[in-house]
């Protein structure tokens, strides 16, 4: 193992440029030790975001030699070539400060799509008994452990197409409501993912799929969201 990398890292905001450092290589160093040591020890002026350091939280993904990854969990053997790594901030998010960007579209588009739970009972009521085993739980279970860390709408080209699509994450969401048995507003979901921006503008190009770091599929989540949304309008439902 050679003793330093070369690491380019984007400095600014929209306008900016990439600014180069040198890095001592660890064993078993991921992407975000090599951001913070430079900004312990070389730059305290850059600006990035994280917070667990496990794969937990989300917020610390970044694009690393050109594709989206959660940086905590991303071992720097994996992606660095030649010695070198080029780290810029999230694709199709307006950059705050260096490896920092604005997050709120992206959050915005999970309450579009009604990607929030809306249940009937009260704390005086039974709990709702779910089947495990039942398909709608399944359903809901596979995209359930999303983090929210944007790598799928960063690697999404219908994003930078059209800016208004809703895109992986909040679509994902939302087909786990949809498969919620104890969520009670699934025509208005319904109607709010089958617009325009929504579910049927997915080209199944299947990006999110391949990068998503939780071995998430809203490829697959936007495939159920398209039978559903296909099947309430022919019924006239939606
Ligand atoms: S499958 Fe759909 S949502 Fe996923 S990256 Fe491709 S176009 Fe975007
Ligand atoms: S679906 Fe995967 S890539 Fe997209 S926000 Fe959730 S965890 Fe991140
Ligand atoms: S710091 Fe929380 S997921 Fe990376």
């Amino acid at each position: 193992m050679s003793k330093n990398l070369q690491v380019k890292v984007w400095r600014g905001k929209e306008a900016g440029d990439f600014v180069s450092y040198e890095v001592p290589r660890h064993e078993s160093q991921t992407v975000l030790d090599v951001v913070t040591h430079i900004q312990r020890h070389l730059e305290p002026s850059l600006a990035y975001r994280f917070a667990c350091r496990v794969g937990m939280c989300g917020s610390c993904a970044m694009t690393v030699n050109g594709q989206a990854r959660w940086t905590c969990r991303t071992h720097v053997a994996k992606v660095a070539s030649n010695d070198q790594l080029e780290i810029a901030p999230l694709s199709h998010l307006p950059v705050i400060k260096d490896l920092v960007t604005d997050m709120r579209e992206f959050f915005d588009k999970w309450h579009r799509a009604q990607g929030y739970f809306q249940g009937s009972r009260s704390r005086h009521d039974e709990f709702a008994a779910v089947k495990p085993d039942s398909a709608e739980r399944r359903a809901a279970n596979a995209g359930i452990e999303c983090i929210g860390c944007g790598v799928c709408y960063a690697s999404c080209d219908v994003v930078s197409w059209r800016p208004d699509y809703l895109g992986p994450a909040a679509l994902n969401r939302s087909w786990t409501l949809i498969n919620d048995v104890r969520d009670t507003q699934q025509q208005d979901r319904m109607r709010a993912v089958a617009g325009d921006a929504g579910c049927h503008s997915c080209h199944t190009t299947g990006s999110c799929t391949e990068r998503c770091p939780k071995h998430i599929s809203p490829t697959a989540a936007i495939a159920g969201l398209k039978r559903v949304t296909a099947r309430a309008a022919v019924r006239g439902k939606l």
